[in-house]
């Protein structure tokens, strides 16, 4: 399938070379808003064609599926614009800024017979398959605690007074959409939609949140995830069962997978070596998706979307955080 590329930092770099590993994709067009760079990127990656104008990039028949990776409040126009031009679009997570966006744009993707993925690289990994098939081992599961704290170098240009877009909530930027969405995609894939949430932050200067807690309520069990773009963490994720814990060494892409025996203390690893460009596997599953018309599997990626994306809009409202496309 023919793939051109929104956005010219490094997750698109990434995302390339994971969809030529993949074998699935071929990169055919980027797109950048500076001629220079998007010139740049199509000669380093072996583009035929390089687009400064997006309507133009999106009127290509030589283009099938459409990867974004521009700030965050930017994705749904962009977005949009593809899908109306019959474009399959994967969009870098968050996805879009709130539900109603999601919304509008999955019933244009309907009506433009295309289909919108959010590409977020832990569930599409093998280590989350095994994960989910095994999570029974765990017995009765009583709490989850799920960090994803790294400090961003963004955060240095924020304290010398500038304005790095994920900090700001004009680009609907903010610890929980950027990183916080990991560990959530986690709990969402695996134990479905909370009962209740509650979102602790703190809030920057600019309106955002650094760093923040975030717990959900399921019956009987406690899931607590823990992002921050303000510090830095080793501890890795635990689940918490009656009769074992898993230990995961990260939330995203799944690197490791522990089992500790809740009586005898004993630990088996679980889990398989992952490709180091973990981006591969979304490609794959989406590409095969759309290859297949698996309506089935599409549905339920829609599905963990929504749901993630109340949970972030109804723990921003808590807080009253609000996205400069809301205003
Ligand atoms: N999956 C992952 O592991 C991962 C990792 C990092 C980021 N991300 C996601 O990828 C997206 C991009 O993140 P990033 O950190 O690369 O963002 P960024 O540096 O703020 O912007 C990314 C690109 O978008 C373009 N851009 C910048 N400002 C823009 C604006 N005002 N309007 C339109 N385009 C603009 C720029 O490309 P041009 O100048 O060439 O147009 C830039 O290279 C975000 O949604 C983020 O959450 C995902």
């Amino acid at each position: 399938m023919n793939l051109g590329t929104v956005g010219t930092g490094w997750i698109t770099e990434s995302f390339i070379e994971a969809a030529k590993l993949s074998g699935k994709l071929t990169l055919k067009g980027v797109y950048s808003r500076t001629s220079d760079k998007a010139k740049d990127l199509a000669h380093k990656y072996n583009a035929e064609y390089f687009f400064t104008d997006l309507e133009e990039m999106a009127k290509s028949p030589e283009l099938e599926a459409i990867y974004i990776a521009s700030p965050n409040s930017v994705h749904f126009e962009q977005a949009i614009t593809f899908l109306r031009n019959k474009k399959h679009v994967i969009c870098e997570k968050p996805i879009f800024s709130n539900s109603e966006e999601l919304e509008e744009a999955y019933q244009i993707a309907e009506d433009n017979g295309v289909y919108l993925f959010e590409a977020i690289r832990n569930i599409h990994t093998p280590n989350f398959r095994i994960l989910k098939e095994k999570l029974n081992l765990a017995g009765n599961l009583r709490s989850a605690m799920l960090p994803y704290i790294q400090y961003s170098s963004r955060y240095d240009s924020f304290l010398r007074g500038e304005n790095p877009n994920i900090f700001t909530s004009t680009y609907s930027g903010g610890a929980l959409v950027d990183l916080g969405v990991y560990p959530l995609y986690l709990a969402v894939g695996l134990f479905g939609e909370p009962q209740k949430v509650t979102y602790h932050p703190v809030i920057l200067s600019s309106g955002v949140d650094g760093s923040g807690t975030l717990v959900l309520e399921y019956q009987d069990f406690v899931c607590t995830i823990l992002c921050s773009k303000i510090s830095h963490s080793v501890i890795p994720c635990e689940i918490h069962g009656e009769k074992g814990t898993f230990l995961l060494e990260d939330a995203a892409p799944i690197s490791e997978i522990k089992l500790i025996d809740s009586h005898t203390k004993e630990s088996e690893i679980l889990s398989v070596a992952q490709e180091e460009k973990n981006m591969v596997y979304e490609c794959i599953n989406i590409a095969d998706i759309i290859e297949t018309n698996d309506d089935n599997q599409y549905e339920k990626l829609k599905n963990m979307s929504k749901i993630v994306l109340r949970i972030t809009e109804e723990a921003r409202k808590q807080n009253n955080i609000v996205f400069g496309v809301e205003r």
